[in-house]
């Protein structure tokens, strides 16, 4: 270990070396490859012009993770993925076919779903023109007043599909690269952790008061930690986090939080046992045993807990197990593989306001044994209600509800500044200064 890399590189680094079990080859590959610095104006947060010039150069160009294939098992499942104007309804077409089509009739435009479902075919609300669930024609009414149709050729226009990971991935661009090239070393990081293995345990999602990005970036840094999650601090290595910046890649990023020691924030001493009575909120939970660190101690109870649930055995590390280990895709979706905190966050605007974002929180568990449950189907919190609503989320509702309280003084703060330019922190802030870097390269400054 030399002296000039990141201190939660070299932090993180040593405690994979202490691993009583092998510690998978991409979470030892650590890089931080410095994006340098990036003016990012308050209005890109709050302009409909910046939002405007985001549809077109951006959402209309990127791959973007629209569902989980668990969430459309049977041919005529459909899931109806909005982004800005665009909307397109992703469907299992047929045994081992998704396909996605863009939701607007080829009559006068109507809408033809309204919202996720299943369906034989997609029948227009308006005047009946229906197509197939592969896109093509299956009738008009009056077909003999439209002459200059020719019904082999008049489907749906569709937009691209990729799978990865369980995952259904669409892009409107026909131009753009395909997905496992968009994904660079994602999926070859992912090799241990097939995610296609796991199921939907919890969906939420939650209207917030924000841009999207604003509420997106507040999950690519643990530097918020100390005074957002001051609870967390016990038993939370925030200040010690890697991050991870891999040259060559622009889409893909990460962290790695160590988990089961307090933070360097906490003057005074933390014992084993505090760390443990935190962890698991109670008395009688695990005790430390003679000669094994808590992290130890966690890591066991965790590996246990998810065999037990899984009713098979799932190999994990201890750093798999206990700490957070989060991977970003740009522009928006982050899956994490780590056990404890198995979580899949994706931001998307809500409509065309620039002050509010859709925020989709989703949990994925080992598949059982037993075979694999339905997927929990997605919960759009009410007005009024939060993320600790969502039982499904268990202890991360209570988390989730600090991060969303302050996003919107974020977004009114940003309205009301008038510097140039945010202030970004050189390493733990540079996942940020990553993804704007990225950002401008699609839509420019
Ligand atoms: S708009 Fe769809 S059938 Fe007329
Ligand atoms: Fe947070």
């Amino acid at each position: 270990m030399t002296d000039d890399r990141p201190r939660g590189e070299a932090y993180v680094q040593a405690l994979m070396e202490q691993d009583r079990r092998p510690v998978p080859a991409s979470l030892r590959a650590a890089a931080f490859d410095d994006p340098g610095h990036v003016a990012v104006p308050p209005t890109r947060y709050t302009s409909r012009a910046y939002h405007d010039l985001e549809v077109e150069r951006l959402w209309k160009r990127v791959w973007q993770m629209a569902c989980r294939e668990e969430d459309i098992p049977a041919v005529g499942d459909h899931v109806v993925y909005d982004i800005a104007d665009l909307s397109l309804i992703v469907v299992r077409s047929g045994p081992g076919r998704i396909q996605a089509f863009h939701n607007s009739c080829l009559h006068r435009g109507t809408q033809l779903r309204a919202a996720s479902g299943h369906a034989d075919e997609f029948r227009c609300p308006f005047h009946g023109f229906t197509w197939h669930l592969d896109g093509t024609l299956a009738r008009i009414p009056c077909a003999w007043d439209f002459p200059e149709i020719e019904p082999s050729t008049f489907c749906l226009p569709e937009a691209r599909v990729g799978t990865w990971g369980g995952f259904v991935f669409v892009n409107v661009d026909p131009g753009s690269p395909s997905l496992e090239e968009y994904l660079e070393i994602l999926p070859a990081h992912f090799a241990s952790w097939p995610l296609e293995d796991r199921w939907k345990s919890a969906h939420a999602v939650r209207i917030v008061p924000c841009n999207w990005k604003v509420a997106m970036e507040a999950f690519i840094e643990s530097y918020h930690t100390v005074a957002v999650h001051p609870q967390l601090l016990r038993t939370t290595g925030d200040t010690l986090t890697e991050y991870d910046i891999w040259p060559g890649s622009s889409h893909v990023s990460r962290m790695i939080t160590p988990v089961g020691m307090p933070s360097e924030h906490v003057e005074r001493a933390v014992t084993d046992e505090e760390i443990l009575g935190l962890m698991f909120l109670t008395k009688d939970g695990p005790q430390p045993t003679e000669g094994a660190s808590a992290r130890s101690v966690i890591a066991d109870r965790i590996r246990s807990g998810i065999e037990a649930e899984a009713g098979r055995e799932v190999p994990m590390s201890d750093t798999e197990a206990v700490d957070a280990v989060e991977y970003f895709v740009f522009p928006n979706f982050m899956p994490w593989p780590s056990y404890q905190t198995p979580l899949v966050y994706r931001f998307r605007p809500n409509g065309n306001d620039p002050d509010s974002a859709v925020v989709d929180v989703m949990l994925l568990q080992p598949v059982p044994a037993s075979g694999r449950p339905p997927a929990m189907r997605p919960r759009l919190l009410e007005p009024g209600e939060t993320w600790a609503d969502v039982p499904e989320l268990g202890f991360l509702g209570r988390i989730l509800n600090q991060d969303s309280s302050t996003f919107g003084r974020i977004q009114r703060g940003l309205k009301a500044s008038v510097r140039p330019a945010l202030t970004l922190a050189h390493y733990q802030e540079a996942r940020i200064r990553h993804f704007h870097t990225t950002l401008q390269s699609y839509v420019g400054s």
